[in-house]
């Protein structure tokens, strides 16, 4: 399986198949694309997996989204694309990549933090007070995030 990421070429579409498994809000996807850095997985020229970086306090770089399409996950694309986003932010000069998911995000939290970020606080709440409807997963309802944080320094 040979896969290369890069950033999103100037005009391609935006993604939003994948980037709407990641979150299903259209109106934040839209927010933090028109200010991110997006990057694709691409196999044999096909888009397979996305991340988005944005800068959020100085020297620190948030994976916003990452999503991998639904037929080639659990192949390690993901772990992939998260080693990627944190050789990006190096590369950019951040001291910091932060990542948030949900309560309820288990395989999510399994994977980052076997890329080294740890946990660093709860955002109680958050998609409660950010997400119109009630969203569960698992039978668990999605309602607090939490925060994962990897030093680069
Ligand atoms: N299916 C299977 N395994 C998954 C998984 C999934 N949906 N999500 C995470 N994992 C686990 C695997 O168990 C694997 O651990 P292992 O090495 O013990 O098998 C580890 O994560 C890495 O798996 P990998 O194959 O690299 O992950 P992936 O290519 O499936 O990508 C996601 C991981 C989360 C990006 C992908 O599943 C996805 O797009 N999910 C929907 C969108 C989403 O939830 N985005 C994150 C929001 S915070």
């Amino acid at each position: 399986m040979k896969i290369t990421i890069q950033p999103w070429g100037i005009g391609e579409a935006i993604p939003y198949d994948l980037l709407l498994l990641a979150d299903p809000s259209k109106e934040m996807v839209d927010d933090y694309v028109a200010r991110g850095r997006g990057y694709g997985a691409y196999m044999n020229g096909e888009l397979a997996g996305e991340y988005v970086l944005i800068d959020t306090h100085p020297r620190t770089v948030e994976i916003v989204n990452i999503a991998v399409r639904e037929d080639l996950q659990g192949k390690g694309i993901g772990k992939m694309l998260v080693e990627s986003a944190i050789e990006e932010a190096r590369r950019q000069g951040a001291h910091a990549v932060e990542i948030g998911t949900a309560n309820s995000s288990f395989l999510q939290l399994k994977l980052y933090q076997r890329c080294g970020f740890r946990i660093v606080g709860v955002d109680m709440g958050f998609f409660i007070r950010h997400y119109e409807e009630a969203i569960y997963e698992d039978g668990i309802q999605v309602q607090d995030m939490v925060r994962l944080r990897l030093n680069l320094k």
